[in-house]
């Protein structure tokens, strides 16, 4: 078969990149441990607000000193809607929907989900740069959908305080 040394140095070009192309997706899932920011774990959306994964809601440190942020998305906020958290710290983001689909995104950094009914999204990002975040829906969710955002404030860690009871005293007056 005579191939056209142009045909032939596309060829070898496009295989060139393929294998650039697959590599270096195998590099980051492999390598770096880098996944799709989520994982198949469900929840029932109508009872998202009170369910035990979600209380308390916001920030929370676990047994083993990670930082954990719960926060569910509905028409038309994130609840809570102001959270604030260390700098330089890995934060272990936890979301859910109470209604439809929403978008978690915390605007200028590379903390971003999908956040479905039905399913808890997930993802760990740390941030570098102390200051107030804005965190937004990306995802149209209805007719107030630009209004739903939320405040993130990132502090230097010597200055953060990490929550120190189960449930904060603003969500202990109403508790169903
Ligand atoms: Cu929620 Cu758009």
């Amino acid at each position: 078969m005579n191939v056209d040394l142009y045909e032939r140095i596309w060829m070898w070009g496009v295989g060139l990149m393929l294998t650039l192309f697959f590599g270096s997706t195998a590099a980051a899932a492999f390598g770096h441990q880098i996944h799709p920011p989520s994982h198949v774990e469900t929840i029932d959306p109508k009872t998202a607000l009170g369910d035990p994964r979600f209380r308390p809601q916001g920030v929370s440190v676990d047994a083993q000193g990670r930082v954990h942020a719960r926060v569910v998305g509905l028409m038309f906020l994130w609840l809570p809607s102001e959270m604030t958290v260390p700098a330089d710290t890995p934060i272990t983001f936890h979301l859910t929907s109470a209604d439809v689909t929403h978008g978690f995104e915390i605007v200028r950094t590379n903390g971003q989900a999908m956040v479905v009914p039905g399913y808890i999204s997930q993802f760990t990002t740390r941030f570098p740069h102390p200051g107030d975040y804005l965190i937004a829906c990306n995802e149209y969710c209805g007719v107030g959908h630009h209004t739903m955002a939320a405040k993130l404030h990132v502090v230097p860690r010597g200055q953060w305080q990490a929550p120190t009871t189960a449930t904060s005293p603003r969500e202990q007056g109403h508790d169903h």
